[in-house]
């Protein structure tokens, strides 16, 4: 498998999850009123756009440009969840999505071939979806009060099984993609 191809194409689905993430971020700011989580999510959207910026260095320090991803996480996560416009939901949606990030992020860390580059990325971003899950955690049981904790826990558990169905779509499109890609490069 020629490891390149590889890594530039697995970046670009890091990549694009990255901006489509930042996208999501972008509207639960619209639906922020308080100024606490105003300042929350304009860190929480610095971060996501720097982690998309970091895996675009990292595919260019491999002499690579981006792959175009037509299809990719926040695509299949829109077609199971729509899009939510309540800020329970918003939330929720963005607790699993980190969630998403952390097991990734850290099942790749652990690979015995990640290059001390890449991983160095991997780890900065791993402390970074750290501390939005802990934001939006905190958020959640706030709204606890308001909404209810079991109204909370079952709209959470909702958006965990579409996640997991979205991104076990994904998941086949991407390793698909990925053969496809090693397979033309090795034939090259
Ligand atoms: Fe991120
Ligand atoms: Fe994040």
């Amino acid at each position: 498998m020629d490891k390149k191809a590889y890594d530039i194409l697995l970046f670009s689905y890091y990549r694009e999850a990255e901006l489509r993430g930042a996208d999501l971020i972008l509207r639960l700011i619209n639906r922020a009123e308080n100024l606490s989580l105003q300042e929350k999510l304009t860190k929480h959207l610095a971060d996501e756009t720097n982690h998309a910026w970091l895996w675009t260095d990292r595919i260019r320090a491999l002499g690579g440009v981006p792959a175009r991803i037509a299809d990719g996480y926040h695509r299949h996560l829109r077609r199971k969840t729509g899009l939510p416009s309540h800020l329970l939901e918003l939330l929720a949606l963005t607790c699993v999505v980190e969630e998403r990030a952390q097991k990734r992020y850290d099942e790749h860390a652990s690979r015995p071939d990640v290059d001390a580059e890449t991983l160095a990325v991997l780890k900065l971003m791993r402390t970074d979806e750290e501390d939005h899950l802990a934001w939006v955690k905190e958020k959640l049981a706030e709204l606890e009060h308001i909404e209810g904790k079991d109204k909370v826990a079952a709209t959470l558990e909702r958006f965990r099984q579409l996640e997991e169905a979205a991104f076990a779509e994904m998941d086949a499109d991407e390793q698909q993609a990925i053969r496809e890609i090693t397979a033309t490069v090795t034939a090259e």
